[in-house]
Order: structure tokens, then C-alpha cells, then sequence
């Protein structure tokens, strides 16, 4: 039985999380080290390794949508092992969308680009997102920073490597809900709404010729400013300002949540490697799991 595997990274946005689904800029960083692994072989009928319930009905609906978009008909079992959090913002619906395209294509001895791993990864992402932006399978898909606007090529930034902080407050919230409730408030109040993604993307736009040149204090300022408006939007939480506040206090630069919020993480930037360590070992006593990288 031939079986394949391949894996896929998770992603750290750092600004312009929500605002990018109006089509305003966004950041978002590849989290190298922390992966998602699909291993797949062809087999009689199709076979899931995955004992929660909710998730198995999902990977069924995943490798059906797979099958159809690589145009392949065999029968499949599949098997995930994952160092990403599930709905913590850290990509881990769009790694495994990512790392199942390419176990199947490795499978069927396709040869793909990144931008057709991400095409097709995109339209997986839809059975866990609903409508998503496209900032997350992009970046899975290419692992390297972006700044990316939806509908449009991914823009590549060469950012000066920075030390973060991500921290995460155990707390669950379903992207597609949270995005879904911003979209409802802000059809009742769109001026209101659209003036703070507008202020987002700008702070955006910003943020990448910093990243450029490695102006951290610049970069957490930023994020700052990004937190206030999240808050605006609505999309924070007693538990997220809680490891926000733990962790300026502590020598962030900055932090902000990360990703659709309500919960899940936050990440924080830090002067050094050294800063970053002493800000993630302050974040463990109130968060079960804080980590610090280097992007
Ligand atoms: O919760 P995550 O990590 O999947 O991030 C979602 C980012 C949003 O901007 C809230 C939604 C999107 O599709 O871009």
C-alpha cells in the first residue's frame, strides 16, 4: 500500500485580522516549527484515523472537496498528527487544508505550485470558515511572511527577523461565528465599522516597512494600536486582555490578539530572543501554553 505524507505550518497574523475580509491589507507570518502532518494511502474505502466526532464529519467533507478539486476518484484512508491548537488562530484548519492537498497530489504523483496548493487549499478552507479571506491558506501554502490583500497575488515582504510571544488563553471560538457576528453588526452601523477597518488596514500598510526594517518598538506600537481597534470591533475578551496586559507588563513591545478572536491566542513583540523568553515564561503562569519564536 503506498502511503504518503506531507505537512503544512501554522501563521501568526499580526495586524489586519478582520479587516481583511473587506479587502483592507493584512500581515500574516508562517510559524515554521509548529506543523500539521497529513499522511494518506489509497485504500478499498475511505478511512478516517480521528475519534472526535465533529472533526472526523469535517475530514470526510475535506477529502471529498480535495478529491473533486485534484480531480482524483480513488479511496482514501487519512491520518492527522498536528502541533497546531485547533481554533486558537493559529492556522490549523488551513495547514491541514494545505498539508492534505499535498499528501494527495504527492499521492497521485502531481506535480503543483505553491499558488496551486493555496487555490486549492482555499476552497477547502470554506467548509471551516465559511467565507474566508484567503490570509490563512495563503500563507500556509508559500511559508514566508505576507502582506495580503484579498482577491490578490500574495506580496511577499523581506522582513528582518523579530521575537514573539504567542500565548493562548485555552478559550475556543469558531472563526465562522466571530466573522459572522462582526458582519452582522456591521451592517447595522457600516460607517462606524468600516472607518475602524479602514484605520486597520492603514496601520497595515505601516506595519510592513517596519517589519522591512526591523523597527520593533515601531512594530509594537502598531500592534497596540491594532489591539484598541479590535477592541472597537468587538472581537476581544476578558482572557485575551488579560495575557495582553501580562505581557506588556512584562516588556512587550506590543500584543494584540491574533487571528479571529473571542479567545485563542494573542502574540506579543519583544526587543530580543532573550525579552521574548522572560515575557513567555510570565504568560505561562496565567496561560496553560505560551511560547516564544523567531519570525
Ligand atoms: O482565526 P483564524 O486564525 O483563522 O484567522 C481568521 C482571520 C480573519 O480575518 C478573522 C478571517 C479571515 O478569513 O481572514
Amino acid at each position: 500500500m503506498k502511503t504518503c505524507q506531507a505537512d503544512a505550518c501554522g501563521k501568526v497574523i499580526l495586524f489586519g485580522e478582520h479587516s481583511v475580509v473587506y479587502g483592507y491589507p493584512a500581515i500574516a507570518m508562517p510559524l515554521m516549527n509548529i506543523r500539521l502532518k497529513a499522511t494518506v494511502a489509497k485504500t478499498d474505502s475511505d478511512k478516517i484515523e480521528e475519534p472526535d466526532l465533529e472533526i472526523r464529519e469535517k475530514l470526510v467533507q475535506t477529502i471529498e472537496t480535495a478529491r473533486q478539486l485534484l480531480g482524483i476518484n480513488c479511496r482514501i484512508s487519512l491520518k492527522i498528527t498536528s502541533q497546531i491548537p485547533i481554533g486558537a488562530g493559529l492556522g490549523s484548519s488551513a495547514a491541514l487544508n494545505v498539508a492534505v492537498t499535498r499528501a494527495l497530489a504527492k499521492l497521485e504523483g502531481m506535480k503543483r505550485t505553491a499558488a496551486q496548493t493555496a487555490a486549492t487549499a482555499f476552497e477547502m478552507e470554506k467548509i471551516y470558515h465559511g467565507t474566508p479571506s484567503g490570509i490563512d491558506t495563503t500563507v500556509s501554502s508559500n511559508e514566508k511572511p505576507i502582506y495580503f490583500i484579498k482577491g490578490q497575488n500574495p506580496d511577499f515582504i523581506a522582513a528582518k527577523q523579530i521575537s514573539l510571544v504567542i500565548a493562548n488563553t485555552g478559550t475556543r471560538a469558531p472563526t465562522k461565528q466571530v466573522v459572522a457576528e462582526v458582519r452582522e453588526k456591521r451592517e447595522k452601523d457600516t460607517g462606524k465599522y468600516d472607518q475602524i477597518m479602514a484605520e486597520i488596514g492603514e496601520i497595515s500598510g505601516n506595519a510592513r516597512q517596519c517589519l522591512q526594517e526591523g523597527n520593533v518598538k515601531m512594530i509594537g506600537t502598531l500592534m497596540n494600536r491594532n489591539q484598541k481597534l479590535l477592541e472597537q470591533l468587538g472581537v476581544s475578551s476578558p482572557e485575551l486582555n488579560r495575557l495582553i496586559a501580562t505581557a506588556t507588563d512584562n516588556g512587550a513591545l506590543g500584543a494584540k490578539l491574533s487571528g479571529a478572536g473571542k479567545g485563542g491566542c494573542i502574540v506579543a513583540v519583544a526587543e530580543s530572543k532573550k525579552k521574548a523568553e522572560g515575557i513567555a515564561d510570565a504568560l505561562r503562569v496565567v496561560s496553560k501554553n505560551a511560547f516564544h519564536v523567531t519570525v
